[in-house]
């Protein structure tokens, strides 16, 4: 398996890789590769929706969702995002989000598979939100640090969320689904969350995936978010997606290095 960092300065490619034959030793450095760089590029897969299944328990329990058209039968762990309708769901996010963000715990991973996929349209874009938190002012990260948001659904996060296994600050926003912050007029939460989204959006800061079949892309969802640009039903693409529950979740969990201090049994 070889490891290559994106240009962007978050997330890798990983080549050299069968998702089906991963062994807990590949796992373990998958889970590794993921809290490290955010989001992994693996190209070149063929899972049928079982392997997808299997695969993705190697970051955690999958998420699993109501039966509706387009899904697959028999495989509820499965959410297909697709061009036309009777393949799956047409209407996904075509902001800046992470999905699940409108849960109470929020959903940590997600886990794409491209089943199929026309040459045109449909690219996606991931930002880093982490990278997005330390690169504002000092007095701007002094004052979103104090900030909650509350979804449409009413569900209330911090603007500024630590990630649950590094602590590491990320600014966590969905740009479709948020009602607005707290505390503040409807005229200062939208200003703020179009100054968000410009943020994220900034040049340079953000990578676009054009999706081949066979591709499999899983991002840690409180280190990137990712935002769908439109594709027509005159072409079409299936993406298989999984997601990972929260009180699911496996994170990468390194063996002490040789010579370090074991905690006490
Ligand atoms: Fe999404």
């Amino acid at each position: 398996m070889q490891l290559t960092p994106l240009a962007v300065g978050f997330g890798a490619t990983i080549e050299g890789m069968d998702l089906r034959q991963a062994d807990a030793g590949t796992a373990e450095l998958l889970r590794a590769a993921l809290l490290e760089y955010g989001l992994l590029v693996i190209r070149g897969q063929s899972l049928t929706p079982r392997d997808q299944v299997l695969a993705t328990n190697v970051f955690g329990k999958p998420e699993v969702f109501p039966t509706m058209r387009g899904q697959l039968s028999g495989w509820p762990e499965i959410f297909r995002v697709a061009s036309r309708a009777e393949d799956g769901h047409v209407d996904v996010g075509r902001y800046w989000h992470s999905d699940g963000s409108f849960r109470e715990d929020p959903t940590p991973i997600s886990f794409w598979y491209s089943e199929v996929q026309s040459e045109e349209g449909g690219d996606t874009l991931f930002t880093d939100l982490q990278q997005a938190y330390a690169e504002l002012q000092p007095d701007i990260q002094e004052e979103f640090d104090t900030l909650s948001t509350a979804h449409r659904n009413g569900v209330v996060h911090p603007l500024v969320l630590r990630h649950p296994k590094t602590g590491t600050r990320a600014l966590y926003l969905n740009i479709g689904l948020t009602a607005g912050v707290l505390g503040y007029s409807a005229d200062h939460s939208k200003a703020l969350m179009a100054a968000v989204d410009r943020h994220y959006s900034r040049p340079d800061a953000t990578y676009v995936h054009h999706w081949l079949p066979g591709d499999v892309v899983v991002a840690d969802n409180l280190h990137v978010a990712h935002k769908a640009t439109p594709i027509t039903p005159s072409t079409r693409r299936i993406l298989n997606r999984t997601t990972v529950r929260a009180d699911g979740v496996i994170w990468s969990n390194p063996a002490p290095e040789a010579g370090a201090p074991r905690p006490a049994p």
